[in-house]
């Protein structure tokens, strides 16, 4: 088994570059690898002298998959991201041997709709969770919002909009209970604005037909992944509808986890 540092020492299987300022990868998942879909894990890169800079990436693979995908931002001078977004097929990249968040089903109590708020490389956890088949046991409903500032960061799009309804293992499933709720805030797109503006004025209520004007407490889960102030706000949304904060430790009815940075 490929290990340094005390780290997995993977390779490089595949690079899609979305835009300027967004990437995907996939590598190789170690045969002793488990975690649980939503986790996150520590990724890194070798260096020839000193500690290897790790930062925190949600694995946007589901829980069964036999490679690993991860989502991430592009930083001109972030200590990684400047080199990690260079990365080729066939490269090495150092992954932590403990995956661990709270965007789990361990971590919600059982509801009827599931919903998960995402902005820009926040979507990962949700790639995860939307395809593993115990999100349609669970819930009634499974919801994935996605804003961005441009229509070119709607990374996924055809996964969510196709590919979805034709997995083999869970499309018959999203066919009847996935929703995908793109928006964008700085580009003409068919739905404009921040999460938090449409659950506020209801459009996303209306525009998915679920038959409630806002949260239940009774029947809403969420999970929220992204910017800081948008998990800010959209908690305060829900604890304003009488939704409480969930841990592994103590399950509740919505769950946060900020999307790595810099
Ligand atoms: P906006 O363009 O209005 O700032 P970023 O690229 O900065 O991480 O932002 C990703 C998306 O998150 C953007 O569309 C941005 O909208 C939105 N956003 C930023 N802050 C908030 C917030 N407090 N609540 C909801 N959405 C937010």
């Amino acid at each position: 088994m490929a290990e340094l540092n005390g780290q997995f020492y993977e390779d490089v299987l595949w690079v899609k570059h979305w835009t300027d300022r967004l990437f995907s990868f996939k590598i190789a998942r170690p045969p002793s690898f488990r975690f649980r879909s939503g986790e996150f894990v520590m990724i890194g890169l070798p260096r020839e002298e000193g500690k290897p800079i790790m930062r925190a990436y949600s694995i946007a693979s589901p829980s069964y998959a036999e490679e690993l995908e991860f989502l991430s931002i592009k930083v001109a001078d972030g200590p990684l991201t400047s080199k990690l977004q260079l990365i080729q097929p066939g490269d090495k990249v150092l992954m932590g041997k403990k995956p661990t968040g709270t965007l789990v089903h361990d971590a919600l109590k059982p509801g009827k709709r599931l919903f998960m708020f995402s902005t820009g490389t926040g979507l990962a956890p949700f790639l995860s969770v939307a395809r593993d088949p115990e999100t349609y046991e669970k819930f009634e409903k499974v919801i994935v919002t996605h804003t961005v500032r441009d229509v070119a960061e709607l990374a996924y799009r055809d996964l969510w909009e196709r590919e979805l309804f034709e997995d083999e293992l869970i499309g018959e499933e999203a066919r009847k209970q996935f929703l995908y709720y793109p928006s964008v805030t700085r580009e003409n797109f068919v739905r404009q604005g921040r999460i938090t503006t449409l659950i506020e004025n209801g459009q996303i209520f209306r525009d998915l037909n679920l038959g409630i004007e806002g949260f239940n407490p009774e029947e809403d889960r969420a999970m929220m992944c992204g910017s800081m102030a948008m998990i800010q706000d959209v908690a305060a949304l829900m604890e304003k509808a009488g939704l409480e904060e969930g841990s592994n430790a103590s399950p509740g009815d919505y769950v946060i986890e900020r999307a790595f940075v810099g």
